[in-house]
């Protein structure tokens, strides 16, 4: 396994991210919504270090890509969700590919309630983009390489890895 991004500059990027956070909510309570199961470690370590009042809570987003009846339709399960009426969110997820599950999320959450809604993602992959989306924190932008590690999966594999990694047969 090639090492993109080792644990150490994980850590510190990680712990960056929630000063950068916890200044710009300014004291202001946030609801932290993690896509699963990808955000699943990044949220963990995140949280850790954000000093607000915070609240914790998940969604799914399930993509059906190649299915001939429905092209990229995806399905968002919001079971694990608490009212949001009027609170302010930051959602989280793994990694942001062509961009379409964090726009259908976030007009999601807002279509919930949500005061506002901002968006970290630990990684970025270069030249993927498929929709404009902006995301507020970003980890680590990335050369368009399957990767796995730190929430990442192949096959439900590989996601408690403490690095993000290259497969070699899916780099
Ligand atoms: P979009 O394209 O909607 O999708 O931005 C984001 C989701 O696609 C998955 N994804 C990956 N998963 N390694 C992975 O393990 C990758 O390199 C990769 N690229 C995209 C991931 O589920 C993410 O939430």
């Amino acid at each position: 396994m090639e090492v993109l991004i080792p644990a150490e500059r994980i850590q510190t990027r990680v712990a960056e991210l929630a000063s950068e956070i916890a200044r710009d909510y300014a004291g202001t309570p946030v609801t932290v919504v993690g896509i699963l199961t990808g955000c699943l470690v990044f949220t963990a370590d995140l949280i850790r270090h954000i000093n607000l009042p915070l609240r914790v809570a998940f969604v799914t987003a399930s993509s059906y890509r190649g299915m001939v009846t429905l092209p990229g339709k995806l399905e968002i399960r919001d079971e694990l969700l608490p009212d949001i009426t009027g609170r302010h969110i930051l959602l989280l997820d793994d990694i942001l590919d062509t961009g379409k599950t964090l726009t259908r999320v976030v007009a999601h959450l807002i279509d919930k309630g949500a005061a506002s809604v901002k968006v970290g993602v630990l990684l970025r992959k270069m030249g993927r983009q498929e929709v404009p989306f902006e995301p507020d924190y970003v980890g680590f932008t990335i050369p368009d390489k399957f990767v796995v590690g730190y929430g990442l999966d192949f096959n439900d594999e590989y996601r408690h890895l403490p690095y993000v990694g290259v497969l070699p047969s899916a780099g």
